[in-house]
């Protein structure tokens, strides 16, 4: 297949690259480095500054994951609106680009995350079910899934992949941790009774592939193992990987008080199931923590 993706150069894409190649697709990845795409994804992928530049290209998928980083700063105004127009507006271009290509790829994959939900305490949840609170995250990825949705008019299949922590060897959400928590300086967050929906890199490559592949399948899909943890077993599991205690709780005031509204990212949580991808046939190979951090661990 010809696949086009934008955040191919990130934690998720360079993984889907690699996979995808080894499977003989032709990808280009939509970046604003594009000279460094082959080095990240692969000497096989190529990078584009301009979707133009893709104009006479016949794509049979999109593959949509770009955004800039949402934990790594507090949401300042002039952060928010970063957050936004790299997500939201760069949708909304990717899908008018869309609509003047004459052959339209047959599916679009779009990015969104388990905090579109807002913080669902200790409710579990669906794809089915309503945001519960009305916070910047859940604002931010239900405008970014509404961007994506658009492309449905133009005959477009989309799947939306509502993604929880995604859990790698290097980078992403456990690189954060990995340094107090080898020090044995980890512990919960707050009281470290909010749910944590995590998922396994493997796992989240494969539910994308299959996203890809099943034709008949579309909408929102929550992206995260079927067994989430609470923040505070979290800790004590991943402490426990490494080999170290987990004895240093960080207070939630803390948090609140050094991140402002992004504390309620790490604060807040989802009992998010992945209802949508059971149904239709998915099979998660790390579904419990324990697993997925011993395989971390040896990769
Ligand atoms: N990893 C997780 O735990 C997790 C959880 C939930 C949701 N997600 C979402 O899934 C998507 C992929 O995750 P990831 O972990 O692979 O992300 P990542 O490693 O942070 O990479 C995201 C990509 O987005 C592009 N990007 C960054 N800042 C940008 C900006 N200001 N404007 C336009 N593009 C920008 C970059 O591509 P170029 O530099 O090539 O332009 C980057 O490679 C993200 O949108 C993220 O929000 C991730």
């Amino acid at each position: 297949m010809n696949i086009l993706l934008t955040g191919g150069t990130g934690l998720i894409g360079q993984a889907l690259c690699k996979r995808w190649l080894e499977q003989g697709h032709r990808l280009w990845v939509w970046s604003r480095s594009p000279h460094e795409v082959p080095k990240r994804c692969g000497s096989a992928v190529t990078g584009v500054g301009e979707l133009s530049a893709l104009d006479q290209i016949p794509l049979d998928a999109v593959v949509n994951l770009a955004g800039a980083p949402i934990a790594d700063r507090p949401w300042t105004k002039s952060r928010r609106l970063l957050l936004w127009n790299s997500r939201v507006k760069l949708t909304e271009q990717l899908v008018t680009w869309l609509s003047t290509k004459e052959h339209k790829p047959n599916v679009l994959i779009s990015g969104s995350a388990v905090g579109w939900y807002g913080n669902g305490g200790e409710r579990e949840l669906n794809e089915g079910d309503a945001p519960i609170t009305n916070d910047f995250a859940s604002q931010l990825c239900i405008a970014w899934e509404e961007s994506a949705v658009v492309a449905e008019q133009l005959g477009i299949r989309v799947a939306l992949v509502r993604t929880g922590l995604v859990l790698a060897p290097h980078g992403g959400f456990l690189q954060r941790l990995k340094p107090l928590f080898a020090l044995g300086l980890g512990g919960r967050q707050g009281n470290g009774r909010q749910w944590m929906p995590w998922i396994h890199i493997d796992d989240q490559i494969a539910l994308i592939d299959f996203l890809l592949r099943q034709t008949d399948v579309a909408g929102p899909y929550n992206a995260c193992a079927p067994h989430p943890e609470r923040n505070a077993d979290f800790a004590k599991a991943y402490a426990r990987s490494l080999g170290r205690p987990a004895f240093l709780p960080v207070p939630a005031l803390a948090l609140k008080v050094g991140l402002g509204e992004l504390s309620g990212l790490i604060l807040g949580g989802q009992k998010a199931q992945p209802s949508r991808l059971l149904a239709a046939g998915f099979t998660f190979r790390f579904d419990t923590l324990d697993a997925a951090l011993a395989d971390l661990r040896n990769a």
